[in-house]
């Protein structure tokens, strides 16, 4: 049972998990690895008299097995610990972290229009729902599906992201939109509230994570967040690695009451949530300017 009160187990088996494989190549590695480090220890002296005919002595050749088997040994218990918190970030971490962000909003009762940005299979998207259905609003979630579908990364459809809306018993109350997060398909304030999980880092990977391009690209998406939020409207982004420079981006669009919550460990990485409101006047000087959001 997670901290939020729900079975694990019952998250898995309504969201499966996004980007299954690499949870899976490092469990496979873990596990050759884990069947080399046990056959070090029973072929122990086969292995010591192989290597005496290439190192100098039966000494060397020992210490070389020795520290053979335990670096094997070592990488297998790493690769364990990679796959395990890959799975867990994935569904049950997830599940709370999405939690945690609808906690940040709050009243849902007076939202009428929320976007989550890069919905997957709409772990948030449907916690949002949960949580509009909850408090008694008539509002809607739109969750922003890939413009184009991504074989390669096996995203999955907007109609299994609706699938799962289904499930949680909230499909009223949610609607897909294809979209470019860079060009968001909606018209400046619309959204009284923006949320994201585990998905702005994924903008501009095409051109490496670290580079300049990329970075760019992650803060023409922030930009587009504050554009089409409403004055006074709430952002809360769950995002991995790139937290500093969010917060340096949302400070020079001028957003209110940022707020970063402690580090936690997600996909073996650093992560935080960024919340954030959009101020209702923007003031420079005596005179009142409206920023181009863009
Ligand atoms: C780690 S998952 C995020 C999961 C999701 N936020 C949730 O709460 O379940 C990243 C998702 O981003 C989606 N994605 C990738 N490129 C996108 C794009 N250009 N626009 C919208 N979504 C995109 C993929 O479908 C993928 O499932």
């Amino acid at each position: 049972m997670g901290k939020t009160g729900r079975d694990w187990t019952q998250i898995y088996a309504i969201y499966g998990v996004d980007d299954w494989q690499t949870p899976l190549f490092l469990l496979l590695n873990a596990v050759g690895f884990s069947l080399l480090s046990v056959a070090f220890l029973l072929y122990f002296e086969p292995i010591c008299f192989f290597l005496q005919h290439f190192l100098p002595g039966p000494a060397s050749a020992r210490f070389a097995a020795g520290f053979s088997g335990s670096v094997t040994a070592l990488s297998a218990v790493c690769l364990f610990f990679a796959a395990t918190n890959f799975f867990y970030s994935a569904v049950s971490l997830h599940w709370e972290m999405s939690q945690r962000i609808v906690s940040l909003v709050p009243d849902w009762s007076s939202v009428k229009h929320a976007l989550d940005l890069g919905c997957g299979r709409g772990i948030l998207l449907n916690a949002v729902a949960l949580q509009l259905k909850k408090s008694g609003s008539s509002g809607r979630v739109v969750g922003l599906s890939p413009a184009r579908p991504q074989a390669r990364t096996g995203s999955p459809s907007p109609n299994l992201t609706l699938r799962t809306a289904g499930l949680e018993g909230v499909q009223e109350y949610v609607t897909c939109r294809p979209g470019d997060p860079r060009t968001l398909p909606f018209s400046d304030r619309y959204f009284d509230v923006v949320v994201s999980a585990a998905f702005v880092h994924t903008v501009g990977k095409e051109y490496g994570a670290k580079s300049a391009a990329a970075a760019a690209e992650r803060m023409r998406v922030l930009g587009e967040v504050v554009r089409v939020l409403k004055a006074g409207g709430v952002g809360v982004v769950w995002d991995l690695v790139h937290v500093e420079e969010y917060v340096q981006r949302l400070n020079e669009l001028k957003m209110e009451e940022i707020r970063v919550s402690e580090r936690v460990t997600a996909f073996m990485v650093s992560s935080h949530i960024i919340s954030f409101r959009k101020p209702c006047q923007h003031f420079v000087g005596s005179a009142e300017v409206r920023l181009d959001w863009r």
